[in-house]
């Protein structure tokens, strides 16, 4: 195999170094401008940001969200303005409140709904600057936004009928785009929203897999609202755990829940195609879940021109990878397998609702927190970023426990992404040499916890961290090093690493997309000022002390925000 002997590196820029520094540290001949933050208006003449938190819920529906994360770049006019398509993963209610969220109301509850969801928003280069700009196609899909389903699980299904028509999109956290120009928002980890105070209340055997239980996940909602309340509207929990398809061309577009995708906690959604079929890969991410794929029934310009969507006619699969580095997809199709009428399983949508279940039944295995999927655009292999997690006994998860992560990739059968079968690697393990001997990392390059990934149209493979407070028990020790999120690129050829980039405080570094000249690359700065022990800074009581990101307003908040990066020569990034 080559590895590039001979040939130029695709690493053209020089290594930032870590840092713990509150700010945003780019390569020499490189900038980061801030664009859109928590609080933008999405129209010029829209209600301003109000630094003390004391915008309304309707005010809040007319700006951008709240913690920035999936993205994608719709070109128009030959890239240089487009749609930039992004996903508000959750809410800090501690910063998104003026007094907090100590007591829940149902203002409250519906100013979080509306700082969830995906924003749509023009962006234009304006003078060499991009910025946001007026056009009818701004808006936002929130989590009040009406929503219907398509699929297996359809809008008439009995599953899905609650008190409340259907509407809205929740911790939507990494994204994909489709060939059709369609974006594609994920549901990750949507069980935390629900809990009900009803004592008499039990999750169901398929509710308690997904983590949904009575005392919820810390947003207290359902003390204000009772379309979260378990015991009340008991069907609204099968509304989330899907992929929702969003139109970003038609302002009036109803967003799709994808059902034939699978019902997880979504992480990417990444497209390719092969002979013309579409193929979506998704994460669930949460330690020892599974990788997933869909492959479309038929090519999809095909099922496209009979008024069908690719989307809705496939099959999933789940991975298994076996110890000597060959893998298989295995089929949650009803009537296959384990999964018979005999098993209890009723039809395709029943399998769909309770997808981890099906997967467990027909043997996947278990990973290290499966999050975002990268396919090469010249070979197409397939790369998996592991976050961290506790080790599974095999060797796909080579560490026990593992608080690093690591990258697994594989090359489907003959390279065709609708192949049934597969060789896998591990092309890294992140972590520091100093803790860990087994890690390759240059020392003045080590990272943890890769949790974003993206190639380039040039084929570098870009790798962007999240030590998040939900990993700090796993990443308390071997992080000293490592400093503040970061987002770092990979030749894929040689397997060399390099650092580019050096988030704020407590944020995580997620969202990737770039102009299709590859000249401008966005990416996100997601809930700055987090409080985090994870590198040795203390925990303050209140999380803006860590950050105040980008305002540095002492009577303001950190606030989430999207970052332009240009080479100020105009070249292509990462060269
Ligand atoms: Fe929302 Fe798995 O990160
Ligand atoms: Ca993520
Ligand atoms: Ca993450
Ligand atoms: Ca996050």
């Amino acid at each position: 195999a080559s590895h590039g002997r001979g040939r130029r590196g695709l690493l053209g820029f020089k290594a930032v170094p870590a840092g713990t520094a509150d700010k945003v540290t780019v390569p020499d001949g490189y900038t980061a401008d801030v664009l859109i933050p928590w609080g933008t208006p999405l129209h010029s003449r829209g209600p301003q940001w109000k630094k003390d938190a004391s915008n309304t819920a309707a005010e809040q529906a007319q700006q951008i969200g709240m913690n920035h994360d999936g993205m994608h770049f719709f070109p128009l006019r030959g890239g240089h303005e487009g749609l930039l398509v992004l996903n508000h993963e959750y809410v800090d209610q501690a910063l998104l409140f003026p007094d907090g969220d100590a007591v829940m109301t149902k203002e409250k509850v519906d100013k979080a709904l509306a700082a969830h969801g995906v924003s749509v928003v023009k962006v234009a280069q304006v003078k060499g600057r991009w910025q946001r700009v007026d056009s009818r196609y701004n808006r936002r899909v929130t989590g009040s936004t009406p929503v219907t389903f398509s699929g297996p699980v359809h809008a008439a299904h009995p599953a899905l009928q609650a008190r409340n028509r259907p509407m809205g999109t929740l911790n939507n956290c990494s994204s994909g785009a489709t060939p059709w120009g369609t974006y594609l928002a994920c549901e990750e980890n949507w069980n935390s929203y629900f809990g009900t105070t009803d004592t008499s209340w039990k999750p169901s055997p398929e509710l308690a897999r997904y983590g949904v239980n009575a005392a919820g996940g810390g947003y207290k909602w359902h003390t204000a609202d009772s379309r979260f309340d378990l015991a009340v509207n008991p069907n609204e929990t099968n509304r989330f755990g899907w992929v929702v398809e969003i139109d970003p061309f038609n302002p009036h577009h109803t967003p799709v829940k994808r059902t034939a995708l699978g019902r997880v906690k979504h992480e990417s959604a990444t497209v390719t195609e092969s002979r013309g079929r579409v193929v979506v890969y998704t994460g669930d991410d949460q330690d020892g879940e599974y990788v997933y794929k869909f492959v479309g029934s038929a090519p999809w310009r095909q099922l496209r021109a009979l008024g069908k969507s690719p989307l809705d006619h496939g099959t999933l699969y789940v991975a298994k990878f076996n110890d000597d580095g060959s893998g298989t997809w295995l089929p949650l199709t009803f009537g296959t397998g384990p999964l018979t009428k005999a098993n209890g399983w009723k039809d395709q949508a029943d399998v769909l609702l309770r997808t981890r279940q099906a997967a467990d039944a027909v043997g996947a295995t278990k990973l290290d927190r499966p999050e975002w999927v990268a396919v090469h655009p010249g070979n197409k292999d397939v790369y998996l970023t592991l976050t961290n997690g506790s080790g599974w006994d095999n060797k796909a998860n080579p560490r026990k426990p593992n608080p690093y992560g690591h990258i697994i990739r594989w090359r489907e059968k003959h390279g065709d992404n609708t192949a049934t079968s597969f060789e896998w690697d591990i092309f890294l393990l992140a972590g520091d040499p100093a803790y860990d001997p087994k890690v390759t990392l240059a020392p003045e390059d080590v990272f943890g916890s890769p949790d974003g990934l993206g190639f380039d149209p040039g084929g570098r493979l870009w790798i962007e961290t999240d030590v998040s407070n939900s990993s700090q028990n796993l990443a308390s020790k071997g992080y000293d090093n490592i400093g503040n999120n970061q987002m770092l690129a990979a030749d894929p050829r040689t397997g060399e690493v390099r650092r580019f980039l050096v988030g704020p405080r407590g944020c995580e570094i997620t969202g990737f997309t770039m102009t299709p000249d590859g000249r401008t690359l966005f990416v996100n700065v997601q809930h700055p000022g987090e409080a985090t022990t994870a590198w040795g800074t203390p925990t303050p009581a209140d999380p803006r002390a860590v950050s105040n990101w980008p305002d540095f307003d002492p009577a303001g908040r950190p606030r989430s925000a999207t970052l332009v990066i240009r080479k100020k020569d105009g070249g292509v990034i990462g060269t």
